[in-house]
């Protein structure tokens, strides 16, 4: 199975995504959704990929992951790859973002690759198509691995901040009182691509949104999906006010918005005057805040490390500063469709090689 996985990668690598990378992206990440609907409906493929092994079972928030790979929010923002997950090997999987309302996206372009940087430029603001179409999609689907949803503010520039708070709890209560088998939400209170003032990041507001969201008794955790393009400071005051409330696990985080990165290759930013970046550029900020917030609340909360991750040594060492689980897109754009079956192989010899039993017994290794 392993050399199957390593023979289908090096194909994607040396000719089909030479092919994908010669068309517009947003138009192959369509292509892909459409296409990663049919398979998962596909009977005989199930569980080819579906690897396991013990020592990467965990219970996070009470859930049970049999893998730690996760794909990240703003992929499947039509809910349309549920099914086709498991067979790529992932262990887990966010929809979304998804909004109260519809939005068709910021003008474009609303995708853009950076191949030398090994990123995406992302500019989509939240493209959806509202919260009724997805929970209508979804409705009495069984998921055979944790499917969370991802929920953020509608993308629009007349909502004042009550306004932006109301927005979200709405979303939040049609989820709950919806016939879906979601495992997890997800609050996305860091997109950096919105119009209109908005924004939770200060304490205070902060405050007020997760106040009204536990408010609501929801039936599943919540995780936040945190911002990287702050100070370690302003980082430290989100965590105060997120860790007085019952919240499951922070993510570790969004896009990267500083073009000062050094990881960026100037030439091919220069071509995206909009937009943020996923990959590489958002890799180091993801790996100090993941360290940050487990030194100072690794006893208080769980982490999810998300950004940058190709391989299994990126996602060992996210693991080893404090994350249990991780998710990635760009990974999967530059290293193909297999690489959480691969990183899940890699995974288990590197815990192996260094004497662990199990991946919780290597989560937060680096600061021991
Ligand atoms: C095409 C694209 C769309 C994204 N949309 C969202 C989104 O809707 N919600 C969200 O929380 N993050 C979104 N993100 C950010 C990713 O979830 C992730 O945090 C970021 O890309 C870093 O991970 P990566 O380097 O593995 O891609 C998006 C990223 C990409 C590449």
């Amino acid at each position: 199975m392993k050399n199957f996985v390593d023979f289908i990668q090096f194909s994607y690598k040396n000719f089909v995504r030479k092919i994908f990378f010669a068309f517009d992206s947003e138009a192959i990440h369509e292509f892909m959704l459409d296409n990663g609907e049919f398979v998962g409906k596909v009977t005989p493929l199930k569980f080819i990929f579906n690897y396991k092994d013990k020592s990467l079972n965990q219970e996070i928030a009470g859930i049970k992951f049999a893998s730690p790979i996760g794909l990240s929010a703003g992929f499947d923002y039509k809910a349309k790859l549920p099914n086709a997950l498991p067979l790529l090997g992932f262990g887990f999987g966010s929809l979304g973002t998804i909004t109260n309302k519809a939005y068709e996206g910021n003008p474009l372009p609303r995708l853009g690759r950076l191949v030398k940087t090994k990123s995406l430029m992302v500019n989509k603001g939240f493209k959806n198509e509202g919260i009724d179409k997805i929970l209508k999609k979804v409705k009495n689907q069984k998921f055979s691995i944790p499917i969370g949803l991802s929920i953020g503010k509608t993308n629009e520039s007349k909502m004042n901040q009550k306004e932006g708070m109301v927005d979200i709890v709405s979303a939040f209560k049609k989820a709950e009182k919806s016939k879906t088998n979601f495992s997890y939400y997800e609050l996305n209170i860091s997109c950096p691509n919105l119009l209109g003032g908005v924004e939770f990041y200060s304490p205070k507001k902060l405050n007020d949104l997760l106040k009204a969201v536990i408010a609501l008794k929801l039936k599943k955790p919540l995780f936040v999906k945190m911002p990287i393009s702050k100070t370690n400071k302003e980082i430290d005051e989100m965590l105060k006010v997120i860790t007085k409330f019952k919240v499951g696990a922070v993510i570790f985080g969004n896009l990267q918005k500083d073009r000062s990165d050094k990881s960026f290759v100037k030439s091919e930013l220069a071509k995206f005057p909009i937009g943020n970046f996923s990959g590489i550029p958002t890799q180091k900020r993801s790996n100090e805040l993941i360290h940050f917030a487990y030194k100072k609340y690794g006893k208080k909360i769980k982490i999810i490390g998300c950004g940058g991750v190709f391989n299994a040594n990126d996602a060992y060492k996210k693991i080893k500063l404090g994350a249990s689980l991780i998710q990635l897109i760009t990974g999967l754009v530059f290293e193909g469709p297999f690489l959480p079956a691969k990183i899940n192989f890699d995974l288990k010899n590197l815990l192996e090689k260094d004497g662990y039993k199990s991946l919780q017994d290597a989560v937060g290794s680096f600061n021991k």
